[in-house]
């Protein structure tokens, strides 16, 4: 009698989940186990969780030589998350459990010695590759049912323990369908960052930052210590509108492939915000490592990368952030292929406009020498700069403004704007990719954004004054787009596009 099984379980490479075929084998020798198919350290350490598992589930382990093969071999395998797959296909090769209950079966999951599922990363991605390999099925830890469950047409199972998927695959005791959570995105985000209402002031800052988070563009104040840039960043996402399912799908997998899903939230409902501090490595920042791993800026997609004392990063690790921020995607080359992570972020950053802080300041005297000055501003160099859509002055607040308790319009409010703005752009674009005015490429700037002959002269005085580069050009254009959408205009009108051009980048003229 052949002692043979297969269990289908995944893996994950970058953000992809890939079919693993476990396959083992039982053979005459003395009860010992081979793991093949290049497996890494956690994997060997399997085979001691498995035999232990088993032993502690009320079930028996084979008296044979057990040989179990990872395919395909050249997945690099990493974490030990197929004992669970491992120690079904054990049991299946000996009898133990009726092999056909495993067809269009995933199982996923990592065993603790007492046979208990313990939670893997990465549940998301893996859950919607196996409804692609059109699996029927697919058994998961129960902590990470939830997840799994926002993959529609597969049958989730939440498996607590070794002995509990037995009992269920053995008919004696069966498992109850986890179910997908009713529309997953009605609920209302916690908002816990500053609203705008509490600053006070500032009001051509927050048209400014109104304007960015209606078209999705990339925003650079500057000003001296203790003007309120900080504040401002962190308010951002309070006028950000939620993300919509497709979106929240692509946050939650980036963060459960990074195991930084919050426990208790299947789903990512709200924008990330991510603040990385200017020490921050080059992997941390873009991704990388030996086995690659999203950076900071995919944890920001589709949300808000926000770089405080920008110039403080230093110019190597701001280059690095020029492709992605054109493409929207990082590929990080390894020596197997490179790899693509999504990095679809707003970019706001801050900065002081010289070392001391005070350059350009109203009360307090500037001390440094303009040649000091000049080495600063050049550290952010000028193909960034010009990236950046929205160059904003953030001056100090007069005392009066700050004391008073005039109340502030609050972030509910702009948002509804917002909303409204990103609402004629879901239209405009509808059934593309695109989601808002900053993602066009000349090709719908050409379709979408009409210039009028007095739009034309204007433009052509600012090209030849500003030294726009066709790159500013088009920047700017989409921007005046996204002006006249929050006016609720269908064609851009001059006072659109000279707004859009003031926000540009002229010199440091603070
Ligand atoms: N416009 C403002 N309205 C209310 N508080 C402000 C404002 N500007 C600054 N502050 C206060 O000053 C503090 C410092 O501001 P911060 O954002 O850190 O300044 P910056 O980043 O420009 O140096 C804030 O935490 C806040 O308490
Ligand atoms: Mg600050």
């Amino acid at each position: 009698m052949k002692m043979l099984a297969h269990v289908f379980s995944s893996a994950v490479i970058g953000l992809e989940g890939v079919v693993i075929d476990i396959e083992v084998d039982l053979g005459h020798g003395e009860p010992k186990t081979f793991i093949v198919g290049l497996p890494d350290q956690a994997v060997k350490e399997s085979q001691q969780r498995v035999y232990s598992a088993i032993k502690n589930s009320n079930l028996s382990n084979p008296r044979r030589s057990i040989t179990v093969n990872l395919a395909p071999a050249s997945v690099r395998k990493e974490g030990p998350f197929f004992d669970l797959p491992i120690a079904i296909a054990i049991l299946a090769a000996n009898g133990q459990i009726p092999q056909p209950g495993l067809q269009g079966a995933m199982v996923i999951g990592e065993l603790s010695l007492d046979g208990s599922v313990r939670h893997v990363r990465g549940i998301l991605a893996m859950a919607a590759t196996a409804r692609q390999e059109g699996f029927e099925r697919i058994f998961v830890p129960a902590v990470d049912a939830p997840e799994a469950a926002l993959i529609p047409d597969i049958e989730v199972f939440p498996v607590e323990s070794l002995e509990k998927l037995f009992l269920h695959l053995t008919g004696q005791e069966l498992i109850a369908q986890a179910l997908p959570e009713e529309n997953p995105t009605a609920k209302a985000p916690a908002f816990d960052q500053v609203d705008f209402s509490e600053v006070k002031g500032q009001e051509h800052v927050k048209r400014a930052l109104e304007v960015a988070a209606a078209g999705g563009h990339n925003v650079l104040m500057a000003g001296s210590p203790g003007a309120g840039k900080t504040l401002l960043a962190r308010a951002i996402t309070s006028i950000l509108p939620n993300p919509s399912l497709d979106e929240a799908l692509e946050i939650t997998r980036i963060y459960s492939i990074c195991d930084m899903l919050p426990s208790a939230t299947p789903l990512i409902q709200t924008r990330p915000f991510r603040a990385p501090h200017h020490t921050i490595s080059h992997a941390g920042l873009v991704g990388g490592g030996n086995v690659p791993h999203p950076g900071e800026i995919s944890l920001a997609h589709r949300g808000v990368l926000f770089l405080d004392e920008l110039p403080e990063f230093g110019q190597r690790i701001l280059e690095v952030l020029r492709q992605p921020i054109e493409d929207k995607v990082v590929t990080i080359a390894r020596a197997s292929g490179s790899l693509t992570f999504p990095a679809n972020f707003m970019l706001i950053s801050a900065m002081n406009p010289c070392p001391c802080g005070y350059y350009g300041d109203t009360m307090k005297q500037c001390t440094c020498t303009s040649g000091a000055i000049l080495t600063y501003q050049k550290r952010i160099s000028g193909p960034l700069l010009d990236r950046i859509d929205i160059h904003v002055h953030v001056p100090r607040v007069e005392y009066q403004k700050l004391s008073s308790r005039g109340p502030a319009e609050s972030s509910a409010a702009i948002r509804s704007r917002v909303e409204a703005a990103r609402q004629i752009q879901l239209q405009r674009f509808e059934g593309g990719r695109l989601l808002n005015n900053a993602e066009m490429t000349p090709v719908e700037i050409r379709q979408y954004c009409h210039l009028d002959a007095a739009c034309e002269a204007l433009m052509q005085t600012a090209m030849r004054q500003m030294q726009l580069t066709a790159r500013g050009y088009h920047r700017v254009i989409k921007l005046a787009r996204t002006i006249a959408d929050l006016a609720g205009e269908k064609e851009i009108s001059q006072v659109h596009l000279a707004e859009a051009l003031q926000y540009r980048a002229k010199e440091f003229d603070f």
